[in-house]
């Protein structure tokens, strides 16, 4: 059971997986990828114009190709902490200037702070909604806000909408709105289709355009056009998907409720739940691993400390990491005495 990468672990519908691999014909191995179908199909399936969108061999790679083609050396890109570890990653390559805004012990962002810290020399603003490591979402007018700074300092707003269909919130008319926004999002986490490397940006056309001056020979490959084809196919399966991550959620978050402990997040396919520091995360961990089990490593960010992040799957799924993580924190001494959440005490 692999609960340390946001990764889907829900079986696939077997109807998908059928018209997956009938559209992965010998032809599809042999030939250059025709990328204009699934361009045509994605935009009617989001709702957006075909020169709008920017398909992404992950988004990771839209979120770099966004830095290659914005990003000048000396730059400076403002980022909440944490974000998407990648976030730092290309700021170096592309020599930016990092600030950073942190989340609080709370696990809240001070959307003040974030908003002061654009200022006319900020090249690009990044804001994760849901965040990828906590699972909270800001309310659409802080987003609102932080959007209008950064338009108004004419600098790149970058929306990171990886978790979106979890959430069930998008801010997606903001793009047509203001002409610096890009939104990401990836088919690794709604579809559930991480192996296969496939995401996509959206923006205006004149953005696309600038993108479109680095953009590869072919964005993605004929995997990745055929197993989204065959999800978009059956958009019934997608919401049946997400149904089963949020009971799967709802039950894990009643179940370590009901064992004395706090949780957060939940807008995403995943949990947070604080732990303390007073115990040893690590040899909870080990347990579960013990049990087929992976969980992420404990944070490290100073404002996460004593939170452990965990993927959400189906009820049965969910059934058997509560039973072997009971066991782990007994294992560990726990005791719902002795942990006290932060600013609570
Ligand atoms: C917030 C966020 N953005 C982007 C990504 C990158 O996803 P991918 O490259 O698989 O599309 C991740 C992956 O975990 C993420 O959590």
């Amino acid at each position: 059971l692999r609960l340390d990468k946001n990764e889907r672990i829900v079986p696939f519908p077997d109807e998908v997986m059928a018209r997956f691999y009938e559209l992965l014909t010998p032809d599809a191995v042999m030939t250059y990828p025709e990328l204009e179908p699934l361009y045509r199909k994605l935009a009617d399936y989001l709702g957006v114009e075909r020169d709008h969108l920017y398909l992404a061999a992950g988004s990771d790679l839209g979120i770099k190709t966004v830095y290659e083609t914005f990003i000048d050396p000396g730059n400076r890109v403002l980022i909440h902490q944490p974000s998407y570890a990648m976030q730092q990653v290309y700021s170096k390559m592309f020599q930016a200037h990092v600030t950073e805004v942190s989340f609080d012990k709370r696990l809240t962002l001070d959307v003040e702070a974030f908003i002061d810290a654009i200022t006319p020399e900020t090249r690009l603003v990044v804001l994760e909604n849901p965040n990828g490591f906590i699972g909270n979402v800001l309310p659409q007018a802080s987003i609102r806000a932080i959007v209008e700074k950064a338009h108004r300092c004419n600098a790149i707003m970058l929306l990171d909408e990886a978790y979106y269909l979890f959430s069930g919130q998008t801010v997606q008319p903001l793009y047509l709105e203001f002409d610096n926004v890009i939104i990401t999002r990836t088919f690794s986490k709604d579809l559930g289709a991480a192996g296969l490397r496939c995401g996509y940006l959206i923006s205006q056309k004149h953005n696309i355009q600038f993108l479109n001056r680095v953009k590869p020979m072919y964005e993605v490959n004929n995997a990745c056009v055929a197993f989204v084809q065959a999800s978009l196919d059956f958009p019934q399966y997608i919401s049946a998907f997400v149904k089963d991550v949020h009971e799967g959620l709802q039950f894990l978050r009643n179940q370590l409720e009901n064992m004395g402990l706090t949780t957060a997040g939940g807008s995403g396919n995943f949990l947070v739940v604080y732990l303390g520091e007073d115990i040893d995360i690590t040899s909870v961990i080990r347990h579960l691993k013990s049990r087929g089990i992976l969980v992420r490593r404990p944070f490290q960010v100073t404002s996460l400390k004593g939170w452990l992040r965990i993927v959400a799957g189906n009820l049965e799924q969910m059934r058997r990491f509560v039973l072997a993580f009971a066991e782990g924190l007994d294992a560990a001494g726990w005791r719902a005495d002795r942990y006290v959440l932060p600013g609570r005490a």
